[in-house]
């Protein structure tokens, strides 16, 4: 049997422990079934090679069956010019890749209940959602301008452009992924505003009609943000342009108890994938073997299953991660009284202990 081909990119901070650990989780959950290959991206990259995501490790990726990322960025390269930073080039490798979806589920782990930082009785209805977030439109490809006015101020605008193709695509994402849950879809947007969004909300309720046993609703982000704490229980699936999902994410991943343990798979049309935590680059504890790798190591579990359709070593993985948060142990982000500290590199020995 050959090898699964996969593109590796540690990057920044945090990113290069994360990785390793979960490198380390997959080789022991399917040894000897991967090759994995390094690839240069973020302000590694650019301090090696005087940009964020050369050419030759953009193809390694595009060659790859799946990409795992840990995470880029850092104030080291805070003040490079817009185009040469590490984030262009976390942008350029989801567009390259053609990876429109983005997948980020938020699912309270039972034994972190308590990290959940919301009233019990909300809480305890149970959460379970996933956010589809479009990942290769909108603002943050769009165009970028700083420029003068005619009275000489300084001004600067970014473009928000969804086309109709964009939006059905990753629509279908959305709807598909509901018929295999509680097949409820809720489409977030400012259609009270923005052009964008009234297009937006033509267009999946168009393609809503494809899927007649999903539920519909549409919800306006500013009250999205509010409810996903109200009544977190009542969403299911949830579909939004590229800047409303990476701000409603990070607020998904405070109520599931922490950014640190949210995985996210990028799917486009074929199984190629890219999978990444949702969490940052951490610089302030980078190095210091403190950083939660869960995120990252349930990012691996999802590559295995959506490229490689490699479910019962998924399940493995997720069944470990279960077992050692069962057993009381944690890290410093999700560390609550009456749990037991521990590191980084600990965690990840816990759950290769726990694998079987
Ligand atoms: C994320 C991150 C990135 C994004 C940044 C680092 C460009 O916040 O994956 O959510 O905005 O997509
Ligand atoms: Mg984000």
């Amino acid at each position: 049997m050959s090898k699964k081909n996969v593109a590796v990119i540690p990057g920044d901070g945090i990113g290069p422990e994360v990785i390793n650990a979960t490198l380390e989780v997959l080789e022991k959950t399917a040894p000897g079934q991967f090759d994995f290959t390094e690839v240069a991206m973020g302000g590694n990259a650019i301090d090696k090679y005087g940009e964020p995501l050369p050419d030759f490790s953009l193809k390694t990726c595009q060659n790859a069956e799946a990409t795992l990322l840990g995470a880029v960025g850092g104030p080291k390269w805070d003040n490079q010019p817009p185009e040469k930073r590490p984030e262009r080039g976390l942008l350029g490798v989801r567009k390259g890749l053609e990876v429109f979806a983005n997948i980020r589920p938020a699912k309270i782990f039972a034994p972190l209940a308590s990290a959940c930082p919301l009233r019990k009785d909300i809480a305890e209805k149970g959460i379970d959602f996933i956010i589809v977030r479009e990942l290769t439109g909108g603002i943050y490809f769009g165009k970028h301008e700083a420029f003068k006015t005619e009275n000489g101020e300084r001004a600067a605008r970014d473009v928000m452009e969804y086309s109709e193709s964009e939006i059905k695509r990753i629509a279908h994402v959305a709807f598909k992924t509901a018929m295999k849950r509680r097949k409820i879809v809720t489409s977030i947007d400012k259609a009270n505003i923005l052009t964008s969004s009234r297009l937006w909300r033509e267009i999946v309720e168009e393609v809503a009609k494809e899927y007649p046993e999903v539920k519909l609703n549409h919800l306006y982000v500013d009250n999205a943000s509010m409810q996903l704490i109200r009544v977190p229980s009542e969403f299911d699936v949830i579909v939004t342009e590229n800047t409303f999902g990476d701000i409603l994410s990070d607020e998904a991943s405070q109520i599931v108890g922490s950014i640190g343990m949210i995985p996210s798979a990028s799917v486009g049309e074929g199984n190629r994938g890219l999978y990444e935590p949702i969490h940052g680059s951490a610089p302030d504890i980078a190095g210091q073997d403190k950083a939660n790798p869960i995120g990252t190591i349930l990012a691996g579990a999802m590559m295995l299953r959506y490229s490689f359709n490699m479910n019962k070593e998924a399940d493995k993985i997720e069944n470990a991660v279960d077992e050692v948060l069962k057993n009381g142990l944690r890290t410093g982000d999700i560390y609550t009284e009456g749990t037991k500290l521990i590191s980084g590199s600990q965690m990840k020995e816990e759950i290769i202990k726990a694998l079987h």
